[in-house]
């Protein structure tokens, strides 16, 4: 029977999910979509749109929830009572499954209903069905990536084009890869989100405080630092790194200095990349499209087929009798 989706939010990556949701095959339609501004002008016709949220967490009709808004909070308390109420939630809100991790970890323990959220972490890649399917039977060293395509783009601009950080900043905003408010992007939280989700998908670990993590934004880099690293045939990115170190997880965002031989040196523009060692496979580099409407429309898509298919998050356990690579 044709699944009913309740869907918050209708911004950049839930336009892009509907426009991806039309064009696929899954048996699912969108029966009611809550904002916040009931003024604003839609594509849609009005009778689709609510503001009130209890109009879609209480609708026995409605099966799936997607959140797609860009609030903290209300993300926290839609997703917590839609799994309460029993329906499978979707989610792309990194700031509050990251703040959260250790709640949601319960969640995905003690609800009957999945709790599924690719889009949170590197738009487009799909790196968490990866960590939950194909590395589930690995022990995971180490994961290190470029996780947010503002600074990817920004440190592209200042070490191919010359541009100052300034200018390179400006330049992110018109193409519309920069929020705004740019600081959760440039001071490298953002990118400190993605890594936790990660963290807790590859080690089976949360970290409940934040704030103790090394986190450096690529402002505290002098500007002669670049010329240095081009000197030298080395480039300056930011990179996210989650590893076990004598059985305990250290997790960190700062910009490095990186050769050309490391794998996420030729990453560029606004694009992000994960590298992933498996004591089996070895490493694994995923790379594409961290951001925007249609690539993150395309992952929550995805979510939506996992859904449909009866999959869910489970706990990651430790590998016992495989052996480790040297
Ligand atoms: N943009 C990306 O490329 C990207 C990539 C990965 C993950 N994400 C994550 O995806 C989420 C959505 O991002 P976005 O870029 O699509 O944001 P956006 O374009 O700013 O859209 C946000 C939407 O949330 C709605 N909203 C805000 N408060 C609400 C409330 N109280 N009740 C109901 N709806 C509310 C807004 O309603 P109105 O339309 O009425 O204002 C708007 O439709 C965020 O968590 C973001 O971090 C975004």
């Amino acid at each position: 029977m044709s699944k009913s989706i309740g869907l918050f939010g209708f911004g950049e990556v839930a336009r892009g999910f509907y426009q991806a949701l039309q064009s696929s095959q899954l048996d699912a339609s969108i029966k009611k979509i809550c904002i916040k501004d009931a003024a604003k002008p839609r594509d849609l016709d009005q009778s689709f749109f609510t503001s009130d949220p209890t109009v879609l967490l209480n609708d026995p009709d409605i099966d799936i929830i997607v959140e797609l808004t860009d609030d903290t909070e209300i993300s926290y308390e839609v997703v917590k009572q839609a799994l309460t109420n029993g329906k499978a939630t979707i989610s792309a809100n990194k700031k509050m499954i990251a703040e959260n991790i250790s709640e949601v970890s319960h969640w995905h323990q003690t609800y009957s209903a999945p709790f599924i959220y690719e889009a949170s972490v590197g738009g487009s890649i799909p790196i968490l069905q990866n960590l939950e399917q194909f590395f589930k039977q690995q022990e995971i060293h180490e994961i290190r990536a470029i996780l947010n395509g503002s600074t990817n783009y920004i440190l592209t601009q200042m070490q191919k084009n010359g541009l100052s950080l300034d200018e390179a900043l400006i330049l992110a905003q018109e193409k519309g890869f920069a929020e705004s408010d740019p600081e959760q992007d440039i001071s490298g939280r953002d990118a400190l989100y993605k890594i936790i989700i990660l963290s807790y998908h590859a080690f089976g670990e949360t970290i409940g405080n934040l704030d103790q993590l090394r986190v450096e934004s690529i402002t505290n880099m002098e500007d002669h630092f670049y010329d240095l690293a081009k000197a030298q045939g080395l480039k300056i990115k930011s990179i996210a790194t989650a590893k076990r170190k004598n059985g305990k997880l250290s997790v960190k965002v700062q910009p490095e200095l990186i050769s050309q031989d490391d794998e996420l040196f030729g990453i560029e523009h606004e694009n992000n990349a994960i590298v992933i060692d498996g004591n089996l496979s070895g490493k694994q580099v995923y790379t594409g499209k961290g951001a925007g409407s249609l690539p993150t429309g395309a992952a929550v898509l995805n979510d939506l087929s996992l859904v449909l298919s009866g999959f869910r998050y489970g706990a990651r356990k430790s590998i016992g009798g495989l052996k480790k690579s040297a």
